[in-house]
């Protein structure tokens, strides 16, 4: 087993200049990664070096702009090889996750007639359901949701099972909730899609800090993320297969070139962020390297050894940190509590305390030094569900950079603030 130890997360954490930071002389617990990870020090190095050398668009004579073509070609390899796709043509970047898929539905519906159907789901981000239902009414397509299961938040794959059917034209679910941390059944979704000639776009915003991207095993045809929730800058990133997009229509201005992939992209890239994301990338890797002791490993192998130690030990820190929430009387978890079921959640926990209103246990929370979210973190189908609207959980989501001793503070707090600020033993 490849084992990402106390010690590496340690050595990761140096990398990772925010993570210093103090708050009222202690350091502050970043359990904020659901909404963007901190950033290594290198991501900002070569965000700068782009801007700083290479700063220029796409398509001239002159050294400069050479330069940028070539990291740019770069890039979409290195980014094809992240979602595990061979064909550098399949990546298209964007604003934002959210951005690309308002504009990807707008091409993808043209193909929907008049009584067809779509699936979203409640696991759902709302970045993976409005831009469909919107798509789906403007083409006089039905939407389906599926709901979740209320006893742990997951996916209720019986109802998806029978709800789809010959009319259904597309699934768009997310891997990781961002809410409850559930993985959903990916290999499942896309079988059940295939059975009936649907297409399968998922969201990865919430799993790639966590899992590895595997679009050739999923076999799916439109994966999107973005690079600020895994150690890089805001970039949104959308893979789809070559088949589709030489199929479909994209949205773009005449004179650019009708070109795969740039003909995807509307007007001209944040090519530095692109090239900090390809760093966040490399420095993943690194890890994967440390891990197997292979200074020379290639890129996806190196990525897959980083996620399976990466994973392995955020699964050990989400244990500590749902067993020592759970001991707090009043607590309660939306999603996987049960351990027999650890393969299946991410260590993203959503919670509330049913004596003290969210937003404000939040707020003391967070005075105390915690960054956290609370509300419903855009996953408006899984609150409205169980009846959280308007307050929402408080949501701790763990990275690799964070630490038992993190997880122990953290537990501390609760407890402090809940007798302190609410006078409620735990
Ligand atoms: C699961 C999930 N999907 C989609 C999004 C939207 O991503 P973006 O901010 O890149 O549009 C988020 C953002 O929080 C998310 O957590």
């Amino acid at each position: 087993m490849l084992t990402f130890t106390a010690e590496l997360a340690r050595t990761c954490r140096q990398q990772f200049p925010a993570l210093n930071r103090l708050h009222d002389g202690k350091p502050l617990i970043f359990f904020d990664g659901p909404a963007g990870t901190q950033v290594p020090q290198h991501v900002a190095e070569a965000v700068s070096h782009y801007l700083l050398f290479n700063n220029s668009n796409r398509g001239g004579y002159f050294p400069v702009s050479q330069d940028s073509d070539r990291e740019l070609g770069r890039a979409l390899q290195t980014f094809a090889t992240f979602v595990g796709s061979t064909d550098p043509a399949e990546i298209m970047f964007g604003q934002n996750m959210t951005s690309l898929t308002f504009s990807f539905a707008r091409s993808l519906s043209q193909t929907w007639q008049t009584g067809d159907e779509i699936i979203v789901t409640a696991t759902d981000h709302d970045a993976n359901i409005t831009p469909w239902a919107d798509a789906a009414a403007s083409r006089g397509v039905a939407v389906r949701l599926i709901p979740l299961r209320p006893a742990d938040c997951s996916l209720d794959m019986d109802s998806l099972k029978n709800t789809i059917g010959p009319r259904t034209r597309l699934i768009a679910a997310t891997c990781a909730c961002n809410a409850s941390g559930g993985l959903n059944p990916i290999d499942r979704i896309v079988a059940l899609a295939k059975q009936v000639g649907a297409n399968v776009f998922l969201d990865a915003v919430h799993y790639a800090p966590h899992h590895l991207i595997d679009v050739a095993r999923w076999t799916c045809d439109f994966v999107a993320f973005s690079t600020y929730k895994f150690f890089g800058p805001h970039l949104g990133v959308l893979w789809a297969k070559r088949e589709h997009l030489e199929r479909l229509t994209p949205t773009k201005v005449r004179p650019s070139k009708n070109v795969l992939p740039w003909n995807w992209m509307t007007g001209t890239q944040s090519h530095e962020s692109i090239m900090g994301g390809c760093e966040a990338i490399e420095y993943l890797a690194d890890i994967g390297r440390h891990v197997m002791k292979q200074p020379d490993t290639p890129l996806r192998p190196a990525l897959a050894a980083a996620f399976e130690a990466i994973s392995e030990y955020e699964s050990r820190l989400v244990w500590q940190l749902i067993q020592g929430l759970l001991s707090v009387s009043g607590t309660k978890i939306f999603g996987i509590t049960d351990r027999d079921h650890a393969c299946q959640r991410v260590a993203t926990v959503s919670f509330i305390h049913e004596r003290v209103a969210t937003p404000k246990l939040a707020q003391a929370l967070a005075r105390r030094g915690v960054c956290l979210w609370s509300g419903n973190y855009y996953a408006l189908e899984f609150t409205r569900q169980l009846g959280l609207e308007p307050d929402g959980m408080i949501r701790l989501g763990l990275v690799h950079y964070n630490t038992a001793e993190e997880v122990t503070r953290f537990l501390e707090i609760y407890r402090q603030v809940l007798q302190e600020d609410f006078a409620i033993g735990a």
